[in-house]
């Protein structure tokens, strides 16, 4: 899986928030709720990856709810400095434009802190980064920083 670079200074503004859909910075009080959904829903890798972003105040996530509940959630500057991700949305409820939510305004506190650009380290679905925040693939970046990780 590749990494890919995200010129922030030409990020589209996002669409309009689905109906009764906040996002926002998680709470220290969440912690629990975030680490629980990630590790239900995704991987011990990227519990251990908000456990990071959770951490630092304001929390590098994004947790995205509806309806009382957790929907999705977006990580960034944790992995390395500048680096998108880990991001997850609820399987129940992806393809209603929550995933695109969340990355747009992830993208939007790295451009608040300074960064010009962005990475998404080992992107999965690359064509979603593509169509939604005109990501490019950088040449030979894989396994990039994950090489040899610990599992
Ligand atoms: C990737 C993910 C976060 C997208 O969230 P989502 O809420 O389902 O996506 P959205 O509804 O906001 O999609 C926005 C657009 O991207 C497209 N898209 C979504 N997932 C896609 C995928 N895997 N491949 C290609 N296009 C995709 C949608 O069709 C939509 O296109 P449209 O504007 O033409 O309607 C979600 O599918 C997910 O949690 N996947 C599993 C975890 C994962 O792979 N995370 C990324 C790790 S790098």
């Amino acid at each position: 899986m590749p990494d890919l670079l995200v010129p922030l200074y030409s990020l589209p503004a996002p669409p309009p928030l689905p109906d009764g859909l906040v996002v926002r910075p998680a709470l220290p009080p969440e912690h629990h709720v975030v680490t629980a959904f990630v590790g239900k829903h995704f991987s011990p890798g990227w519990v251990s990856e908000c456990t990071v972003a959770l951490a630092a105040r304001p929390a590098r996530l994004l947790v995205a709810i509806e309806a009382g509940e957790l929907a999705g959630f977006a990580c960034h500057d944790v992995t390395a400095r500048g680096f998108f991700g880990p991001t997850g949305v609820d399987p129940a409820r992806q393809g209603r434009g929550i995933g695109r939510h969340l990355l747009l305004r992830a993208l939007d506190a790295l451009k608040a802190d300074g960064f010009a650009y962005a990475v998404i380290g080992a992107a999965g679905p690359v064509e979603f980064y593509v169509k939604t925040c005109g990501a490019i693939e950088i040449p030979n970046s894989t396994p990039g920083i994950y090489r040899g990780l610990l599992r």
